[in-house]
C-alpha cells in the first residue's frame, strides 16, 4: 500500500445488471452504442489477431481491482502512457484512480490518473461532462459544478479493454474513450430522437430535453486541489485550452498541468464559461492569462453547446501537457490529427499485444478466471510509472523522464524485477530517469508523483532498484558511476528533509548500528518513528550497495556496506515473546514463538511493544505515514522475516530449519500476514531458505485464487502495479529476491510458460512434465535444466538472458528436491553471496 490512509472496508459486489431503466435507455439509443468494442474493432484488429494464435487481450480485464481497495485505473492507456481517460466517481474513499465499480455517481471524464495507489485520489484533472441537452433549451438550466452534474451510471454498462473504456450515463449519453501517449479521445453518443427523455437522479418523473448536446470541461481535479488556473473557449472553433496548479496526492508542493480540447461531429450553437454553479455565454475566458476574471477554487470551466449531431455522436480530443497549453494542442494534433476513434483503439491494442507477446503461456486446463488473473495482473504492471519524457518542466535533459514511481517501497520487490525480465528496455529507461532525478534534485526518490517529491515509507529503496538493474546487467545508456554516487549519497548524507528522500538518523545508524526509538536526530527532520522497519530496510539497502560496490570494483566500500548490512541483528531480542492482551476479551493471547526484532532505545534497553502491532489481528491501521510506532504498514512479526541478505542467520536465530518453517507457517495461517501489502510477498517464498520449497508452493496455491482472482474485488490491497507482479511471478514459477541475482523456484501454474530473451531470439521456458490442472501435484520431485539434473531451489538471471528449458516433475507430496544445504539460495553468513 502506498498511502497513509485506510482502505475502505470491502464492498458487496453488485449483481444487479440490467434494470428496467437500462432497458429504457437502451431502447432509445442506437444499438451500436452499447456494444461497440468488439463489433467495431473486429475489422481493424483482424490482421493482428490472425498473426498471434489467440487474442491475449481477451484475458485482460481492467475492471479487476476497481472495488475492495484495489484502486486500479481501468481506463484507456498505452503502456506507461501519460493520457489516462476514465469515468470518475464521487466515492472519494475508493476513487484514488477515478473509477469505482459500485453505485457511486459519475462526475466526469478526466485526463490524468495514477493506478492502484493509496493516499488521496490522484490527479483526475480536466474532466469533461456531457449533457444531451438542457431543460427548455436553456443552457443555464444544465448542471455545471461537480456536485450538481454528478449522475448515476447505467448499471452494468462499464466496459473496459486495453485501450478502451465506455460507460452509459443515466442521462442517455454513452461515453467511450481511448488514448494515445499524450491525448485522450472521447466519443460521446447521443440518442437520435429530437427530444431526450430521462429521469434525473433527484426526481421520480422522467423529463424531456431538446437534443442539443452541451459538453463542458472543468479545471477541477479529483481531490479538488487546484489553486489558480486559466481557461478559454474559442467561440467559432469550440477549442478550449488552459491549465492550473494542483497538489500531488502523496507528496509535497504543487505541479502545473495543461490541456487543449477540440470537438468534432456537430455544429456549435453557443459557447461560454461557468464558475461553480453559474454559467454564462457572455464570458469566454477565466483567469489572468486569457484576460478573464480570477478563478476561485473548485469547479470552473468552459462549455460548448452543439446542435443535434447528424451522426448522433460528438468526438472530443483532449491533448495534455505539463509544459504549456499550446504544447498540449501540439500533442493532440500530432497524435490524433484524424479524430479516428477506431484507429486509435486499434493502435493501443497493438501496443498492448506487443508488450504481452513477450510471454507465451500454455493455457491447457486453466479456467478463464485463472487466465484473467494472470494476464490482467501482467497488464497492470505496465500502467505506472508513466513515461513523461519530453514533458518535464523542471529541467532540460536528453535523458528519459518517468514519473509516478508510486511508491518504490511497493514496486522494488516485484514490479521492477518483473519489468527487468519482460520489458528490459523500459526498465532501463526508468533507471536512467531515477539517476537523472538524483542528478537534478540531489537524491533518488522513494516515491514520486506529478513532478513532486513523494513521502518515503521505509528505507531508500531506489537503491534496490538500481542494484537489481546493475546485477542483471542493464547497461544501455545507464551512467553507473552516477548511479553509484546516488546510492552512496543515500547511505552517507542525511538530507535536511528526509520525509521525502534519503534516510534519517544517519548518525545513529553509523554509530549505534540501528535506528533507536528515541533517536536524537539533529541533521534533518522526518518522522522519528519506524525504528524496526527503517533498521531492516537500511541494512538491506546497504547490502545491495555492497553488491554494487563489488560489481563496480569499489573494494573498501564493499567491506563497509557488508558490515552495515548485519545491523538488523542489533534489534534482535531472543527473549522478546509473542504474548499480548486482547483488547476485546482482556485475556492474554499469543504463541510460544520467542525472539523477534524489537524496538530499542539509544541506551541499548529494548522498548515494549507487542510483536503483532500493525497486523490484521492487532491494531492494523496505526502504522501509516504518521505512525509513532516502530514498524511501517506491517508488524514486528512481519519485519522479523525481512533479512533477504542473510536468511541463513535468521533461520539459526529462529532455532533452525524446522522451527523456522513452523514459525513461517504460523505467520501465514494465524491472520498476522496481510497479503494486501507488498512486504508480505517475499515471506510467501522464504521457506526455500529452510530447505522447504514445497511449503512455498503450498502457500502460492493458498493465495491464488483465494486472494488474487478475476472478480472486480480480486486484489487483496492497493494494487500499486505490484500485486499483479506478485501473481504473475507465482503463475510463472519463480519469484525474485529483489537486489540479488536470485529467483526462488516453485512449479508454474501453467503446463508451460516461455519468456522471450531480451534479444528476441531465444526463450526461457519453464515446464511441468506431468502437469495436472487440478493442482493435486504441486511439489517438485525433480528438475532438469537444459536436460541436466538440477537440484538448486533457485536460478539466476542468465536463464532469462540466454534462454533455456527448466523442466519439473511434480508429485502430490514434498520430496527431497531442493532441500539440501547446497541447494539453498545464497546467504551472507554461508559465504555464498
Ligand atoms: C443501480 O443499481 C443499484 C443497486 O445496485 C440501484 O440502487 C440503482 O438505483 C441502480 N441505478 C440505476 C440507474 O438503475
Ligand atoms: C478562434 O479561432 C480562430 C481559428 O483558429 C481564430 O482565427 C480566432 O482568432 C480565435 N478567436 C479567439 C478569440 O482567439
Ligand atoms: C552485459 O551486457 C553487455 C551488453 O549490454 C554484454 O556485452 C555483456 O556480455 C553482458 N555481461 C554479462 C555478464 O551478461
Ligand atoms: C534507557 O532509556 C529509556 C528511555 O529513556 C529508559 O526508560 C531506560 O530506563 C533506560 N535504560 C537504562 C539502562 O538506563
Ligand atoms: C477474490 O479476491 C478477493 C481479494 O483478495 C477476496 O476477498 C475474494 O474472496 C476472492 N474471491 C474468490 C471467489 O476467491
Amino acid at each position: 500500500m502506498a498511502g497513509p490512509f485506510l482502505t475502505t472496508p470491502p464492498r458487496r459486489r453488485r449483481v444487479l445488471m440490467f434494470t428496467l431503466f437500462f432497458l429504457l435507455v437502451w431502447a432509445v439509443l442506437p444499438i451500436e452504442s452499447f456494444n461497440p468494442p468488439r463489433r467495431l474493432l473486429l475489422g481493424i484488429t483482424r490482421t493482428v489477431v490472425e498473426k498471434s494464435s489467440d487474442d491475449i487481450l481477451q484475458f485482460v480485464d481492467p475492471l479487476i481491482g476497481t472495488v475492495n481497495g484495489g484502486h486500479v485505473f481501468p481506463g484507456a492507456t498505452l503502456p506507461y502512457g501519460m493520457a489516462k481517460p476514465v469515468a470518475d466517481t464521487n466515492n472519494w474513499g475508493e476513487a484514488a484512480a477515478g473509477f469505482v465499480s459500485d453505485d457511486s455517481l459519475i462526475t466526469g471524464f478526466s485526463q490524468f490518473h495514477d493506478s492502484g495507489t493509496g493516499g488521496n485520489p490522484s490527479m483526475g484533472n480536466f474532466p469533461l461532462f456531457a449533457h444531451p441537452g438542457c431543460l427548455e433549451d436553456d443552457f443555464t438550466k444544465c448542471h455545471y459544478a461537480t456536485a450538481e452534474r454528478a449522475i448515476s451510471r447505467v448499471n452494468g454498462s462499464a466496459t473496459a479493454r486495453p485501450g478502451y473504456f465506455a460507460i452509459g450515463l443515466s442521462n442517455s449519453v454513452y461515453a467511450e474513450m481511448t488514448s494515445t501517449a499524450h491525448t485522450s479521445l472521447f466519443r460521446f453518443n447521443f440518442p437520435s430522437a429530437a427530444e431526450v427523455t430521462y429521469t434525473p437522479d433527484s426526481k421520480d418523473m422522467p423529463q424531456s430535453v431538446p437534443s442539443s448536446p452541451l459538453i463542458l470541461l472543468d479545471l477541477i481535479d479529483l481531490s479538488n486541489s487546484r489553486s489558480g488556473g486559466d481557461i478559454e473557449v474559442n467561440t467559432s472553433t469550440g477549442r478550449m485550452k488552459g491549465g492550473g496548479s494542483f497538489r500531488p496526492s502523496f507528496g509535497q508542493g504543487l505541479y502545473k498541468a495543461y490541456f487543449c480540447a477540440d470537438f468534432h461531429g456537430a455544429e456549435i450553437r453557443r459557447t461560454g464559461t461557468f464558475s461553480h454553479t453559474g454559467a454564462t455565454d457572455s464570458v469566454q475566458a477565466l483567469g489572468d492569462l486569457y484576460g478573464g476574471v480570477r478563478i476561485p477554487q473548485g469547479s470552473a470551466g468552459t462549455w460548448v453547446q452543439f446542435s443535434q449531431a447528424p451522426k448522433n455522436r460528438i468526438l472530443a480530443r483532449v491533448g495534455v501537457s505539463f509544459i504549456s497549453a499550446s504544447r498540449a494542442c501540439q500533442n493532440a494534433e500530432r497524435e490524433i490529427g484524424d479524430f479516428d476513434f477506431s484507429r486509435v483503439v486499434a493502435a493501443s491494442e497493438v501496443a498492448w499485444q506487443g508488450k504481452l507477446a513477450v510471454i507465451k503461456a500454455d493455457h491447457t486446463g486453466l479456467n478463464t478466471d485463472l487466465l484473467k488473473t494472470f494476464w490482467s495482473g501482467l497488464y497492470r504492471t505496465m500502467i505506472l510509472p508513466q513515461d513523461y519524457t519530453g514533458e518535464n518542466p523542471l529541467w532540460q535533459s536528453d535523458e528519459p523522464y518517468y514519473d509516478s514511481f508510486y511508491c518504490i517501497w511497493d514496486s522494488f520487490r516485484a514490479q521492477h524485477p518483473l519489468l527487468t525480465i519482460i520489458d528490459p528496455k523500459t526498465q532501463t529507461e526508468m533507471v536512467r530517469a531515477l539517476i537523472n532525478i538524483y542528478k537534478h534534485e540531489g537524491k533518488l526518490p522513494d516515491c514520486r508523483m506529478s513532478f513532486s517529491k513523494g513521502y518515503t515509507q521505509g528505507g531508500s529503496n531506489a537503491d534496490v532498484v538500481l542494484a537489481d538493474a546493475l546485477i542483471k546487467n542493464l547497461t544501455m545508456g545507464i551512467d553507473w558511476s552516477l548511479g553509484y554516487e546516488a546510492v552512496v549519497s543515500d547511505a552517507e548524507e542525511e538530507p535536511s528533509d528526509w520525509s521525502v528522500s534519503g534516510r534519517g538518523g544517519i548518525d545513529s545508524w553509523h554509530k549505534l548500528g540501528y535506528i533507536p526509538v528515541d533517536d536524537n536526530d539533529r541533521k534533518g527532520t522526518g518522522p522519528l518513528s519506524r525504528s524496526i522497519s527503517r533498521t531492516v530496510e537500511y541494512a538491506y539497502d546497504d547490502f545491495v550497495i555492497a553488491l554494487m560496490a563489488r560489481e563496480l570494483g569499489h573494494k573498501v566500500d564493499e567491506a563497509k556496506y557488508l558490515k552495515r548490512s548485519h545491523n538488523w541483528r542489533n534489534l534482535w531480542n531472543p527473549e522478546y515473546d509473542d504474548h499480548y492482551r486482547d483488547r476485546a476479551t482482556g485475556t492474554i493471547q499469543g504463541s510460544t514463538f520467542r525472539g523477534f526484532l524489537q524496538p530499542r532505545f539509544a541506551n541499548g534497553t529494548f522498548s515494549e511493544q507487542t510483536a503483532r502491532l500493525c497486523s490484521p489481528v492487532y491494531e492494523q491501521h496505526v502504522c501509516y505515514f504518521d505512525t509513532r510506532h516502530s514498524t511501517y504498514e506491517g508488524s514486528p512479526w512481519l519485519y522479523s522475516f525481512y533479512v533477504p541478505q542473510d536468511m541463513e542467520s535468521l533461520v539459526s536465530l529462529m532455532g533452525g530449519a524446522e522451527p523456522f518453517v513452523e514459525r513461517l507457517d504460523y505467520f501465514h495461517s494465524s491472520g498476522i500476514m496481510y497479503m494486501g501489502n507488498e512486504p508480505n510477498f517475499l515471506a510467501t517464498f522464504q521457506f526455500h531458505y529452510a530447505g522447504r520449497p514445497g511449503r512455498s508452493a503450498y502457500w502460492v496455491h493458498q493465495y491464488i485464487p483465494s486472494l488474487f482472482n478475476s472478480t472486480i474485488g480480486g486484489i487483496p490491497g492497493n494494487d500499486d502495479c505490484a500485486m499483479g507482479a506478485f501473481s504473475a511471478f507465482a503463475f510463472m514459477g519463480f519469484f525474485p529476491v529483489a537486489g540479488q541475482d536470485v529467483y526462488l523456484l516453485t512449479p508454474p501454474l501453467f503446463r508451460e510458460v516461455s519468456i522471450k530473451t531480451p534479444d528476441g531470439k531465444g526463450s526461457a521456458t519453464l515446464r511441468n512434465a506431468n502437469f495436472d490442472p487440478g493442482y493435486t501435484g504441486i511439489y517438485i520431485q525433480s528438475a532438469k535444466l537444459n536436460g541436466e539434473p538440477y537440484t538448486r531451489n533457485w536460478i539466476t538471471h542468465d536463464f532469462f538472458v540466454k534462454g533455456g528449458v527448466l523442466e519439473f516433475v511434480l508429485g502430490p507430496k514434498e520430496s527431497s528436491w531442493g532441500t539440501q544445504k547446497q541447494d539453498l539460495p545464497p546467504s551472507l553468513s554461508t559465504g555464498t553471496i
